[in-house]
């Protein structure tokens, strides 16, 4: 296996960056993760506005420009893979000791992958897959503070989620106790045959995978509205599922100490999913 490592091809194992390094001391960088379906990243230009967004958010001018794809794509061809896991990573660097940024005139850039079956590992279709979640206690922290939008490398909020539970997923809310998102993936729900899912208005991840799933609601005629809502919204759902770029649509079977059934529409727009990464 390969590494990208600052634009150059390096064996997995002697793929390093600098104990100094920013990213590491500080969580002073931005990521992505993408998905490789047959060669090709899919939405690579969501992914790469996203990563963008998330530079801007923490001033990280890296300058790095088209040349991230090129890497991407060298690093899926070097390791002759076509259905993919990649993740990307741009740090600020390593700078001198002080917590106060300078350029990120020399920015450390790491792409790695590894395979990604389609529908998942050891071929299993994650999308039948029902997933366990928990609301739990941690909250999704509000945009002033760390920027909930931005995909950085300060996920403490998701661990701390995630150490909460034995559930797949730990489901946040926010600071006034409306529903946010999983650890790593956005959450929707159907009542009555309408799907909902937090607005982008709340401490949220942009998922790129939500939007693709808003889209096909659209196009499937699956009335769809976005808003804040409380727990009690969830719980009286009909069926639940989670979206992220690894699970792609995943059924939530379990909810606390409720199970859910899978539903139509989940079905529905899973197998809408699979059609368009085949
Ligand atoms: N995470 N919300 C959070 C907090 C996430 O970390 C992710 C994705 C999502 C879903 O975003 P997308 O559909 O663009 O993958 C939502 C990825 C999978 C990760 O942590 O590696």
């Amino acid at each position: 296996m390969q590494y990208h490592v600052n634009g150059t091809l390096v064996p997995a194992e002697e793929a390093s960056v600098s104990v100094r390094d920013r990213g590491f001391m500080y969580g002073d960088a931005g990521f992505e993760t993408l998905r490789a379906y047959g060669g090709t990243i899919f939405e690579w230009d969501a992914h790469a506005d996203r990563l963008q967004a998330t530079c801007e958010a923490l001033s990280i001018d890296h300058g790095i420009g088209d040349d991230l794809k090129r890497r991407i794509d060298e690093t899926l061809e070097a390791n002759d893979l076509r259905d993919a896991y990649v993740k990307c990573s741009i740090t600020r660097g390593v700078q001198p000791g002080k917590l106060t940024p300078g350029p990120a005139d020399n920015p450390t850039v790491v792409v790695v992958a590894s395979e990604l079956p389609r529908g998942g590992e050891n071929g299993e279709s994650v999308w039948n897959a029902p997933a366990s979640a928990e609301l739990v206690e941690t909250r999704r922290v509000p945009d002033h503070s760390l920027p909930a939008h931005a995909k950085t490398h300060n996920y403490l909020n998701g661990i701390l989620a995630r150490l909460e539970t034995d559930a797949d997923e730990a489901l946040m809310l926010d600071s006034e106790g409306s529903l946010a998102e999983g650890a790593t993936s956005n959450l929707f729900f159907v009542r009555e045959g309408v799907l909902h899912t937090p607005s982008l208005s709340g401490p949220i991840l942009p998922g790129i995978t939500r939007e693709v799933v808003l889209g096909l609601a659209e196009e499937m005629q699956i009335p769809v509205r976005t808003g804040r809502y409380r727990p009690a919204d969830l719980r009286r759902a009909d069926e639940a599922f989670l979206t992220n770029t690894t699970w792609e649509v995943r059924p939530v079977g379990r909810l606390d100490d409720s199970a859910f059934e899978i539903g139509t529409v989940t079905r529905e727009l899973a197998a809408a999913f699979a059609a368009l990464v085949e």
